[in-house]
């Protein structure tokens, strides 16, 4: 099967019969579905119906062993290559802000690495009410792509926004979403659509962005708790605004963001190579935890566990790229280098800016006390600390401060 992989969450309205006609058009077009039932869907529309549409297994529960055994419920949410929710009630959009998992659709949502698309469904005063729109709003900013819902007379006898919209226009959106891999600014509103018109159209932005792997042995490695979200993020952001993108990656279990090249790497040498190779460029966005050491030795051979000692490691300092980048002839116009305090994160970072001679630091805490969320998490607290002083962002998501730092990039390049 060469087309899209759509999964899609039937969530519980009388709006739930339009997911069948969904299902018809999604397969009309080429595309694969994988339905997943909520226990409100099932009073509205049958697993009958949706399996016989879409010519796949419909899932409905989180605890069905059988499945379990066979795939593993989140693999269902990975396999896809978008996530539609159709109709997405109140309770659903609720939850997903909430980062609840108490079903198999909720847990899936939570789960996946996949964009997602919410067409939303519900009584005109559901959707107006304060809890909707501000778990609207930060689903919005978080990424996820929440359709309007259409006007007019509702099942209820009400009238106003709150209708699904109609199942042609889900599609639209759908294959919109979809073709964002060949125009990375597709789906991109905030951006104008000409690619020429958008702020850093015509410039090359480096990101480094994850953890690096340092071999011990065949099998071993020393890491950190880098997820790469944050560098990912901000290379998405970077395309979005019209920027071409080299990415060069550590290993994490993120999907390339549309419009992105990207280069993947292990350990912090291979990642000095490669960000080496890829220069010139305007601005590099250092963003990747690189071991700062690697074992001095490579054992070819797995180390067996041999008599009453362990074996030692004996570490050796790894290249500093930033550093590297900041010295060399090939500088970046602007070089913005991150820094993962525990302590004194300012001071620490004001001195990093200097010592390192890069033009801007995004400091964060990754103290176990106040960081808890950030090393592996969606959201982040930072400092931009530049010549003119340090800003203090207030807590958002990371793609909100990945918008907010490529905003401030392009200012400062068309600033000088
Ligand atoms: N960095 C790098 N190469 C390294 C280490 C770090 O390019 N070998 C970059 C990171 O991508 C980040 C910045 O340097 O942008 C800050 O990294 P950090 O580990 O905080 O700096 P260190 O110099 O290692 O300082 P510390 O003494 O706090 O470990």
């Amino acid at each position: 099967m060469s087309g899209p992989r759509i999964l899609l969450i039937v969530g519980g309205g009388i709006a739930a019969y339009k997911a069948c006609e969904l299902v018809r058009l999604i397969r009309k077009g080429g595309g694969e579905v994988t339905c997943v039932l909520t226990e409100g869907g099932a009073q509205f529309v049958t697993p009958m119906s949706l399996a016989a549409l879409s010519e796949n297994p419909v899932h409905t529960s989180l605890w069905d062993l059988k499945n379990e055994a066979e795939i593993g419920h989140i693999q269902l949410s990975r396999q896809a290559d978008l996530v539609v929710i159709c109709p997405a009630t109140a309770d659903l959009l609720a939850k997903m802000a909430a980062g609840l998992a108490d079903d198999l659709a909720t847990t899936l949502l939570l789960a996946t690495d996949k964009p997602v698309l919410a067409a939303p469904a519900m009584n005109v005063r559901m959707w107006q009410h304060a809890a909707t729109q501000r778990n609207v709003a930060w689903l919005r900013q978080a990424g996820v792509r929440v359709m309007e819902p259409d006007e007019g007379a509702m099942a209820c006898g009400e009238y106003g926004p709150g209708r699904l919209p109609e199942p042609e226009a889900i599609w639209q959106e759908i294959s919109v979403l979809l073709n964002a891999g060949a125009d990375p600014l597709a789906g991109q509103p905030e951006f104008d659509a000409q690619p020429e018109h958008r702020p850093l159209y015509g410039k090359h932005v480096l990101v480094t962005a994850g953890p690096t792997h340092e071999p011990i042995d065949p099998v071993r490695y020393i890491a950190n708790r880098s997820s790469g979200k944050q560098g990912y993020a901000i290379a998405a952001a970077a395309a979005a605004a019209g920027a071409r993108v080299t990415l060069v990656s550590g290993p994490v279990t993120l999907a390339t963001p549309p419009g992105v090249d990207r280069v993947d790497v292990e350990s912090a040498r291979e990642m000095a190579q490669a960000v080496n190779a890829a220069l010139p460029a305007d601005v590099a966005v250092m963003v990747a935890a690189v071991a700062d050491w690697r074992s001095e030795d490579f054992a070819a051979e797995k180390i067996k566990k041999r008599g009453a000692e362990p074996p030692s490691l004996r570490l050796a300092e790894n290249p500093d790229i930033l550093a590297t980048l900041a010295a060399s002839p090939q500088r970046p116009r602007l070089l913005i280098g991150f820094a993962a305090e525990t302590e004194d994160v300012i001071a620490n970072a004001v001195r990093k800016r200097e010592v390192k001679n890069v033009d801007w630091i995004v400091a964060n805490d990754v103290s176990p006390a106040r960081g808890k969320d950030t090393m592996g998490g969606d959201s982040n607290t930072v400092h931009l600390i530049t010549q003119a002083g340090t800003e203090n962002w207030e807590p958002m998501s990371k793609q909100a401060v990945a918008r907010r730092l490529v905003e401030r990039i392009a200012k400062a390049l068309v600033d000088g």
